[in-house]
């Protein structure tokens, strides 16, 4: 297999909005972040993904742009802007930034313009129809809007204020090109592809049997082509990481999108976990890792996650956070960074961050929640019912600021914040997570540091064991040099197994382990272990 930067690097996601505020407004900012980059660097990452900071109306946190050249003021400047990609660099770590370009802002001039008459030089630019059909959008009822003016529907697949842009159109494609370049010469190093699978639309928009199931948006026919011209014109002259968010996208369909052979992406997002799976079922994910694993292994790339700002945090959703956030989230780690793939660690992540209740939807900000609380209203339903089926998986569950020490405001800011802190700040922040040597963050560091020392955590083969196991994940991986365990108890009871098919536990060595325990056959709850055979 051929080794690349990008396989062997370690991402961190800064959503900038909710890392730390420099200048008192209660948004984060790229000053903030640069003020941290020695925090970031201090864990061992090599790659930071920002979340977009374009000049946007800001109705879905940045991802409506209206300008796609210029920094948001909440943001900052350009000149900051360019001093944060001096500053990444010269610490030696990159950055990669969001690309978003299925829909624009409906502030954009582009549709501004295509808007104002059927026969405007842009109209074409975004999708209008005579009549809508019958498709949900991710964030309301309807993917058509009626325009009174010119008296045509135009197409979103996410809220009204976001069009879809028209990517038949080989202008549009042009356009974006030209913009992708813009960054790319200003020094950023990839781009994490915001709904990139969508691009490409249904011919003839044809009614769906169950409209619900909203995959028709994505992986249709034309997509392929959008991303094989983009990857000529734009991505091959650079030394760079994409990584597409592909929903809607199966195991199987994978390699189309990141097969080095195909020249499209370097790695993908799917979302068989995140939109899929509500909660830990052991056997799914096993399955899901296996079939990820199988088509992609020897010709295209993965990614770990199991959180962002879009979803849930880790611990919150998947772990335990009331007697085990320390083991599961530790237990977790363990498994990202030691599956096959690059391992994505999104912000407050290294320190347990759970997730947030706040107590009415006035606390909330994130439009696809507040979307679909009015939606649900409308229908004449309970509203506290309605609140409390939406908090396990609502967006600003993750999007609380970074907790950076126990003063007021968590250290995020001296002003107001844009969104409440999570209450817990004083028990769980960066300064407490400094000062103890087994924390959460001093584990990740761990982690990160063996990825570093040793290619068989990147390169080796992936062969689970114990598959039917409901308690146990366990798989070896390997690469002719090497042979590691690793050996998982993803429940929170005490698991005991006879391990002596697998390894001897006294003559192995413990590479690493999150418990301080004598090795028995008996795993206590969340115990996680890596083994060199
Ligand atoms: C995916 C982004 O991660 C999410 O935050 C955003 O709302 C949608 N794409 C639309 O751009």
């Amino acid at each position: 297999m051929d080794k690349t930067w990008w396989k062997e690097a370690v991402v961190y996601q800064v959503y900038w909005r909710s890392f730390l505020d420099s200048d008192g407004d209660g948004y984060g900012d790229l000053e903030g972040v640069i003020q941290k980059l020695d925090y970031i660097k201090s864990l061992g990452v090599d790659v930071i993904w920002l979340n977009p900071c374009f000049e946007s109306p800001d109705v879905d946190n940045g991802y409506d742009i209206s300008d796609y050249c210029a920094v948001m003021p909440k943001a900052g400047t350009m000149e900051t802007f360019q001093r944060l990609i001096e500053e990444i660099h010269a610490r030696d770590m990159k950055m990669i930034m969001d690309l978003v370009v299925n829909h624009t802002s409906d502030q954009h001039p582009w549709f501004v313009e295509s808007r104002s008459s059927q026969d405007n030089p842009k109209r074409d630019w975004y999708i209008w129809r005579n009549e809508p059909n019958n498709w949900r959008s991710y964030f309301s009822p309807s993917t058509w809007e009626y325009d009174e003016k010119t008296g045509q529907y135009y197409f979103h697949s996410f809220a009204v204020e976001q069009p879809d842009l028209n990517w038949k159109n080989p202008e549009v494609r042009e356009e974006i090109y030209r913009i992708m370049k813009f960054w790319l010469d200003r020094g950023i190093d990839g781009f994490r592809m915001d709904a990139i699978a969508i691009l490409a639309k249904q011919d003839g928009f044809p009614d769906a049997e169950n409209p619900e199931d909203i995959s028709y948006l994505g992986n249709n026919p034309g997509i392929h082509e959008y991303l094989q011209e983009m990857n000529e014109k734009v991505l091959q002259h650079y030394d760079l990481l994409t990584v597409g968010e592909l929903a809607f996208v199966k195991a199987e369909e994978g390699p189309l999108y990141v097969d080095r052979e195909r020249k499209e992406l370097h790695t993908l997002f799917h979302f068989e976990v995140c939109d899929y799976m509500e909660n830990w079922d052991m056997l799914q994910f096993k399955s899901i890792q296996k079939r990820w694993y199988e088509s992609l292994w020897g010709r295209g790339w993965n990614s770990q996650f199991l959180n962002n700002h879009d979803h849930t945090r880790l611990v919150t959703r998947f772990g335990n956070v009331s007697t085990y956030r320390e083991e599961s989230a530790k237990c977790f780690a363990t498994m990202l960074h030691t599956l096959p793939g690059t391992p994505y660690i999104y912000q407050g992540e290294e320190i347990g961050m759970t997730g947030v209740r706040f107590d009415s939807i006035e606390d909330y900000n994130d439009i696809a929640m507040k979307n679909k609380y009015k939606e649900e209203i409308g229908k004449r339903r309970d509203p506290q019912t309605v609140f409390e089926e939406l908090l396990p998986l609502a967006r600003d569950n993750s999007r609380t600021p970074m907790q950076w020490d126990a003063n007021k405001n968590a250290g995020f800011t001296e002003g107001r914040p844009w969104i409440n802190i999570n209450p817990n700040y004083k028990e769980i922040n960066v300064e407490e997570a400094l000062q103890d040597q087994n924390s959460i963050y001093y584990f990740y560091k761990k982690l990160i540091e063996l990825r570093k020392q040793n290619q068989v955590m990147i390169y080796g083969t992936y062969e689970p064991v114990l598959e039917d196991d409901e308690e146990i994940y366990a798989y070896y991986r390997e690469d002719g040099q090497e042979k590691w365990l690793v050996i998982l108890n993803i429940s929170e009871e005490d698991a005991e197994r006879d391990w002596s098919q697998f390894v001897s536990l006294e003559d192995a060595e413990l590479l690493l382990g999150n418990y301080d325990l004598p090795r028995s056959n008996t795993l206590a709850p969340y115990e996680a272990r890596i083994y060199r055979l």
